[in-house]
């Protein structure tokens, strides 16, 4: 029990506390406190702390207020109610200001959060950006379609490749002059990426054996420096039809129909005798200008024709690296730029715009 006073009475005591705790209460009840509470509710909440505190130290269990109140049965009887009801009504009294002090704290601080949460549902709303598709991907897809209804498998498969199926099994052994322009870019491993995706047709004839029918688009790489028409990463679809008894005659009308369907039914080809290292015969592949009709244009260069790729009866040599038997299957592959096909068709003098990834280009394309 505190003894800091020893000559006085208890109600004296009891005033001397009451003035004390009254003086340190203005401090929260004062205009220029409660102003700074309300200007930030960081300021509240350390009030609020403060006016805790203060109340524990001041009416708490170990407080001096508490001990006078254990006085009360020592007074004599006559003292005692009076005593009594003066220590009880200051104590309520004391319990009331600071509740009445914590809670303008609190709704303060709870008003702060609802405003910082709150939602203005007047403001314009920020506009979604939706995506779209890349126009190689929007080519590819027209491509596969088209391939699809006329029965071809879409094949997925690897960038990295090694030798063998880069080059060997496509009949390009090591030191063949055809290596030459389809020289790619290699790891120190010993592989290579892909310079076209004819490395996709060994993939299928092993995995699903003959007779088969699939298109392979995919990415490719070469060692090719940049310009209008050339990129050193650029897109192809492979196309490979093996079976028994096809001929040429089949490569020639799958294609043409390929053509009517991305260009139109007026849409001619026209096959010119080529060299591929993995079909035999082989022949490039033009279409009749879309735009012209053959007539010549800016877009043909005024030749009236547009190259769509290569073209050829599988060799036998590929047929038998991919284990499937020459004396009874034939077939025959081509292979087309998408990046290529993609710019005649939307009209791009540069094929390296597709790669540029510059918005207001990509956006016309919505
Ligand atoms: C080939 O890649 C053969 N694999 C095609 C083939 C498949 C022939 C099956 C026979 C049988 P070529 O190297 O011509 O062929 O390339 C085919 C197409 O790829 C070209 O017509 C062109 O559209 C595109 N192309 C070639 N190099 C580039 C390049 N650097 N940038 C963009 N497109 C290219």
């Amino acid at each position: 029990m505190h003894d800091e006073h020893p000559q006085q009475t208890p109600a004296e005591q009891l005033d001397n506390i009451s003035e004390t705790l009254r003086v340190e209460l203005k401090s929260f009840t004062n205009l220029e406190a409660r102003a700074r509470a309300v200007n930030s509710p960081l300021e509240a909440e350390q009030q609020l702390q403060d006016l805790r505190r203060l109340r524990t130290k001041s009416l708490g269990k170990k407080s001096r207020f508490a001990d006078l109140k254990k006085l009360i049965g020592r007074l004599p009887v006559e003292a005692r109610a009076a005593f009594g009801q003066k220590i009880q009504q200051e104590e309520d009294d004391f319990l009331k200001a600071f509740d009445e002090e914590e809670a303008s704290r609190k709704t303060l601080i709870e008003d702060a959060r609802t405003a910082r949460e709150s939602i203005d549902v007047t403001m314009p709303g920020r506009r979604p950006r939706p995506g779209h598709l890349h126009p190689i991907t929007l080519m590819r897809e027209r491509i596969e379609d088209i391939f699809v209804s006329l029965g071809y498998a879409v094949e997925d498969d690897r960038e990295i490749e090694t030798d063998f199926y880069n080059f060997d099994a496509l009949n390009i052994p090591e030191g063949h002059p055809a290596r030459d322009p389809q020289d790619t870019f290699y790891t120190t491993d010993g592989f290579a990426l892909r310079s076209q995706t004819s490395t996709v047709q060994i993939h299928a004839m092993q995995r699903r054996g003959a007779p088969v029918r699939m298109i392979a688009p995919g990415r490719v790489f070469r060692r090719d420096t940049p310009d209008p028409t050339h990129n050193p990463m650029f897109f192809q679809v492979e196309g490979l039809c093996v079976d028994r008894g096809i001929t040429m005659a089949h490569l020639k009308g799958t294609l043409a129909e390929f053509v009517h369907r991305l260009f139109g039914p007026e849409t001619r080809t026209r096959f010119r005798p080529s060299y591929f290292p993995f079909t035999e015969p082989s022949a490039e592949v033009d279409y009749s200008c879309f735009n012209c009709g053959g007539e010549g244009c800016r877009i043909c260069k005024w030749s009236g024709w547009i190259e769509l790729g290569g073209s050829g009866m599988v060799h036998p040599n590929v047929l038998r690296a991919a284990n499937v038997d020459p004396e009874e299957f034939t077939g025959f592959a081509f292979g087309l730029g998408i990046d290529r096909t993609c710019a005649r068709i939307y009209q791009l003098d540069d094929i390296r715009l597709l790669f540029e990834n510059d918005v207001r280009f990509l956006d016309q394309f919505r």
